[in-house]
C-alpha cells in the first residue's frame, strides 16, 4: 500500500491532501508542511470491540453536579476565566514572545496553589532554578508551586500521572516533543500531538491544563492556532511593547463569556491588576486637543473609556495615507467614505492617522461615532469639551444606529467625571444618570451640532 502523505496550514491548522504554496482556509502563502503520522501501529479494519456508554443529557444532570470553580483571587483573570478556573479543562494562553505569559502564568500558579491546587509549572524554557529566581522576583518564593524543566512528553506525562496535580502549567507547548513524531520541537505535527496529549490527559485525569503558546506572525513556528481547536479556553495576552498596560483577552470560553478581558499593569514585581481600566487609559490626558475624543466602550461585560486619536493633515504624496492603530482599517474606509458622500467632507488630499490610545485593540462597531467625531475634530481642528463622551454605531447611509448597554457607557462615563454624552437617538430610554445627553438620529445631524459645518 501506498504510503499517504497529509499536509497541514501551520498559520490556520487545516489538513490538506497535496502541498500548495497558498492555504486555501486562512490564505497565508508558504504556509504548509507535510504531517508526521502520529501512530505507526498497525491500521485495523474491523470495529472496536469497546462499546461506548450513552447516557441521557436528563440522567447526566441528575448524576453529576459540576465540580465547584477555583478562584484565584486575581480578578482580572478569574472573570476573564469566566468565574475561575474549571476542573479538568484545557486553557491556551498565546501571546508574543516577551509580552509577559510566564510572568502572568507564574503569578496565576502561585495564586492557585495558593488556593488550595495542587499545582505544578513545567518550564521547558527555562531552568528551574531561573524559575525560582523569577519567583522570587515576585514575591512568590514560598508559594507551594512544583517546578519541572521538561520537554519530553513522555517524562512530563509520567510526572504528571505520578503527582496527580490540580493545575498544571506548560511553558510553552513550543518546547514540548513527543518521541512518536519524527519532526522537529515546535513543528505542527509536533505541537499538535503533544497539545492532543495534555488535553486528553485534562479531561482523562481531571488536571486544569494551561498551555502557553507563541504567535510568530512567520509560519515557522506553529502557532497555537492548531492548538485553539482542541482546548476548552483560549485566552490572548497581548499590548504594545513599551507601554505598560498588558490585556487578557478571551476569544473563546466553553465554560463563559467569551470576548472578556483583564488589564494589567507591568511593573518591576510582576503583573499587577487593573481595576479601574478607564482611569488608567485616560491618564494623562491634557487640555482638550483637536482629534481627542474619548469613547465609551464595553469589553465584555465591562465598561472602559478609551481616548480616540485622529491627525488629519495635507499629504505630500500622490496617493493620501491611512494608518491605523488599535481599530480596524477597512472600518475608517468606511467612515471616511460616510463622511464624504453622506455629509460632503471631503478628506481626499490629506493623510490620516487614528490612534487608539494606552496600546488597547477595539472592535466594536459602537466606536464608529467616536472615530468620526476624532476625525471632524482633526480635520476641522476643533477640540471637543473635554468633559464629552461619544458611542454609536454609524451605518452606510449616514444613520446612527443605537448600540447595547447605552446605561453601562453612562454611568462609567459619569463615575470619571463627564458630563455630556453624545448618542444615537432611539434605544433603550436611558432615565437615571445624570449625564447631559445628546441624542442624533443622523451623522448630518451630528456635524452641524457639534462642527457647525
Ligand atoms: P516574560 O514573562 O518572560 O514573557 P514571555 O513569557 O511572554 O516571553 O516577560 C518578559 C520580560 O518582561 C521579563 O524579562 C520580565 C519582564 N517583566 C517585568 O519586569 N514585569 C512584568 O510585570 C512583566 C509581565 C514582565
Ligand atoms: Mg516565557
Amino acid at each position: 500500500m501506498a504510503k499517504s502523505v497529509s499536509f497541514s496550514c501551520t498559520a490556520c491548522g487545516a489538513a490538506h491532501t497535496r502541498w500548495s504554496g497558498r492555504c486555501d482556509a486562512c490564505g497565508e502563502w508558504n504556509s504548509i508542511v507535510e504531517d508526521t503520522p502520529l501512530s505507526t501501529g498497525p491500521a485495523s479494519k474491523s470495529l472496536g470491540s469497546k462499546r461506548g456508554n450513552a447516557i441521557q443529557l436528563t440522567d447526566l444532570s441528575a448524576q453529576e453536579v459540576p465540580p465547584p470553580r477555583t478562584n484565584s483571587g486575581i480578578n482580572e483573570l478569574d472573570r476573564v476565566l469566566g468565574g475561575g478556573m474549571v476542573p479538568a479543562s484545557a486553557i491556551l494562553v498565546g501571546g508574543d514572545p516577551g509580552i509577559g505569559k510566564s510572568t502572568l502564568l507564574l503569578q496565576a500558579a502561585a495564586r492557585f496553589a495558593q488556593a488550595g491546587l495542587k499545582t505544578f509549572y513545567v518550564s521547558g524554557e527555562e531552568a528551574s532554578a531561573q524559575v525560582r529566581m523569577r519567583a522570587a522576583r515576585l514575591g512568590l518564593a514560598d508559594a507551594p508551586v512544583k517546578l519541572a524543566a521538561a520537554t519530553s512528553l513522555r517524562d512530563i506525562l509520567t510526572t504528571l500521572e505520578a503527582e496527580k496535580p490540580d493545575l498544571v502549567v506548560i511553558d510553552s507547548i513550543q518546547t514540548v516533543w513527543s518521541d512518536a513524531v519524527e519532526s522537529a520541537p515546535g513543528s505542527v505535527s509536533q505541537v499538535r500531538a503533544a497539545a492532543h496529549e495534555l488535553t486528553s490527559f485534562a479531561k482523562r485525569k481531571g488536571t486544569s491544563v494551561v498551555l502557553v503558546g507563541h504567535v510568530t506572525k512567520e509560519g515557522q513556528i506553529a502557532g497555537p492556532r492548531v492548538v485553539e481547536h482542541m482546548v476548552d479556553t483560549v485566552l490572548y495576552f497581548e499590548g504594545e511593547r513599551g507601554h505598560q498596560f498588558r490585556i487578557l483577552r478571551c476569544v473563546k470560553n466553553r465554560f463563559g463569556p467569551a470576548d472578556e478581558i483583564g488589564v494589567f499593569e507591568m511593573t518591576g514585581s510582576g503583573l499587577a491588576e487593573v481595576a479601574n481600566p478607564s482611569a488608567l487609559f485616560l491618564s494623562g490626558r491634557g487640555d482638550p486637543s483637536p482629534g481627542s475624543v474619548v469613547f465609551s466602550g464595553i469589553e465584555g461585560t465591562r465598561p472602559l473609556l478609551v481616548e480616540m486619536q485622529a491627525l488629519v493633515a495635507p499629504t505630500p504624496h500622490s496617493q493620501p495615507r491611512r494608518a491605523v492603530v488599535g481599530w480596524d482599517g477597512a472600518r475608517l474606509a468606511m467612515i471616511l467614505a460616510v463622511l464624504e458622500s453622506r455629509c460632503g467632507i471631503p478628506f481626499a488630499g490629506l493623510d490620516v492617522y487614528l490612534n487608539v490610545a494606552g496600546g488597547l485593540k477595539i472592535s466594536e462597531p459602537a466606536a464608529d461615532l467616536a472615530v468620526a467625531a476624532a476625525l471632524l475634530s482633526a480635520r476641522e481642528d476643533v477640540a471637543l469639551p473635554a468633559d464629552t463622551v461619544v458611542f454609536g454605531e454609524i451605518s452606510l447611509s449616514g444613520a446612527l444606529r443605537p448600540v447595547g448597554q447605552t446605561e453601562n457607557r453612562l454611568k462609567e462615563a459619569q463615575k470619571l467625571g463627564f458630563t455630556t454624552a453624545i448618542a444615537p437617538s432611539g434605544g433603550k430610554s436611558v432615565g437615571s444618570s445624570g449625564l447631559k445627553l445628546m441624542q442624533m438620529g443622523d451623522l448630518t445631524a451630528f456635524v452641524g451640532d457639534i462642527f457647525g459645518a
